[in-house]
């Protein structure tokens, strides 16, 4: 298995292009599901969870084509089967979202129980309870979700807690249904409002995406499109924090600072200077050190868990204490063992870690465990002395493209090694 090696020392200073969101092309990918037509993206991230979700869609019997800019074409005509198999669900749990597409379309689906990043329980119970409530019949068999549906039929869904994943499911199996469907309490992620961009590309009939509220009128049948995937505002932020904490400066275009506002909040606090247009944003941090900040993570537009283990990994270096609570997710705080064997000060009290920087982290060899923990690793070797290993990056290759490439571009000494 490959792993990292990082020489810490060098602040971070140049240009990087920021990649299309992972968040948005998963669920994207599975909208493609609808279409009774080909539908082009682009601007799809060069990812593992994109090839998984590629290859799901392949099995199924799609016909997809990729170009070496990687504008993926996806053809649903072709569909022979309706099955999502535990091997590739397993690794990802955004495979869930090929659920609402095959019912509302095809009125059959079997998909496994998703497995994915190890970040607490993570059920799908509010999946299956919405599909429930707009009249499928869906079993829970030997790991599998076994669903039917005549046609599915639209309903007033309260859900009980934000999820996003849960209500593009939603959403995508709203399109096609009888009549109206209300989702109330829905996740108001850019992600979410970049699917449904893409769904009434396609011809659905979405109004309130990006509103805790969003009323679908169901159609007849979808059509082809093409669509450009927004840019991925959680790579953006990863690379502000590693400037931040190696004293440098950045400039990354191709992103879109506004729908980062809370992470750009917390780094202005930390001490970095920020500027940002509508396409691009430049944090210079002048060699000093940042000051450790305070974070609640919560639903957009709140303070995005996917940033909590890199704020975790800015404010071992930081100057004074900062306290993270992860309110979205239990079990978050993985990351924190190892940066702790790096000589971080961090103690966790329940959902909290509270963090009082030191002048210097020590490398050592690290385990990466999830996605955005094996980022904030990364991030700590930027900054440790010596020559910091870390291992098992799948889970970075998951969701950072050439990560190695990018941060070497900007000056870090960085490289992978293939064993
Ligand atoms: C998505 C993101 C992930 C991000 C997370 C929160 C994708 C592919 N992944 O994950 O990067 O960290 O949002 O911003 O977009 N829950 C239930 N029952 C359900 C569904 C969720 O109890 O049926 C709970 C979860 O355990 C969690 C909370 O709701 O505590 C939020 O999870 P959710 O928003 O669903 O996360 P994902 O959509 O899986």
């Amino acid at each position: 298995m490959d792993k990292l090696i990082i020489n810490g020392g060098p602040r971070l200073n140049g240009e990087i292009r920021i990649s299309g969101a992972k968040n948005a092309a998963l669920p994207i990918l599975a909208a493609t599901l609808l279409a009774d037509g080909p539908v082009t993206i682009s601007n799809v991230p060069h990812l593992h969870d994109i090839t998984t979700t590629m290859e799901l869609l392949g099995r199924m019997g799609l016909e997809l084509t990729i170009d070496e800019k990687m504008n993926v074409q996806v053809d649903s005509r072709t569909i022979r089967e309706f099955f999502a198999p535990y091997e590739l669900v397993r690794t990802m749990r955004a495979s869930i979202l090929v659920l609402g597409p095959l019912l509302t379309r095809f009125g059959r689906a079997d998909v496994a129980l998703p497995g994915g990043c190890a970040i607490g329980s993570r059920p799908v119970n509010l999946h299956l309870q919405g599909l429930a409530a707009m009249g499928a019949e869906l079993t829970v068999d030997g790991g599998y979700i076994r669903a039917t549906a005549k046609r599915l039929k639209g309903a007033d869904l309260m859900m009980d807690l934000v999820t996003v994943t849960g209500t593009e499911n939603l959403m995508m199996a709203a399109t096609m249904a009888k009549g109206v469907t209300v989702i109330r309490n829905a996740a108001r992620e850019p992600e979410v409002v970049d699917l449904a961009n893409c769904l009434i590309g396609m011809g659905a009939i979405i109004d309130g995406a990006g509103t805790d509220t969003i009323r679908i009128s169901g159609v007849e049948s979808l059509s082809g499109t093409h669509y450009e995937i927004l840019p991925d505002r959680i790579e953006t932020g990863t690379y502000l924090v590693a400037a931040t904490m190696t004293g440098g400066h950045v400039k990354l275009k191709s992103t879109k600072p506004e729908l980062l506002e809370a992470v750009l909040s917390k780094l202005h606090d930390a001490g970095a200077e920020i500027t940002t247009g509508d396409t691009w944003v430049e944090l210079e941090m002048n060699g000093k050190r940042p000051r450790a900040v305070s974070i609640h993570t919560s639903p957009y537009p709140g303070f995005p868990t996917d940033m909590q283990a890199q704020f975790t990994a800015l404010n071992c270096v930081a100057e004074g204490t900062g306290v993270i609570t992860e309110s979205v997710f239990e079990n978050r705080f993985m990351h924190v063992l190892e940066l702790q064997r790096m000589g971080a000060q961090i103690q966790i009290e329940g959902n909290t870690a509270i963090t009082t920087g030191v002048a210097k982290l020590k490398s050592a060899p690290l385990m990466a465990t999830d996605l955005r923990a094996s980022a904030s690793l990364v991030l700590a070797g930027l900054v440790a002395e010596g020559s910091t290993e870390v291992h098992r990056i799948y889970h970075i290759d998951r969701g950072y493209e050439t990560i190695e490439e990018k941060l070497s571009n900007l000056g870090a000494q960085i490289r992978r090694v293939p064993g």
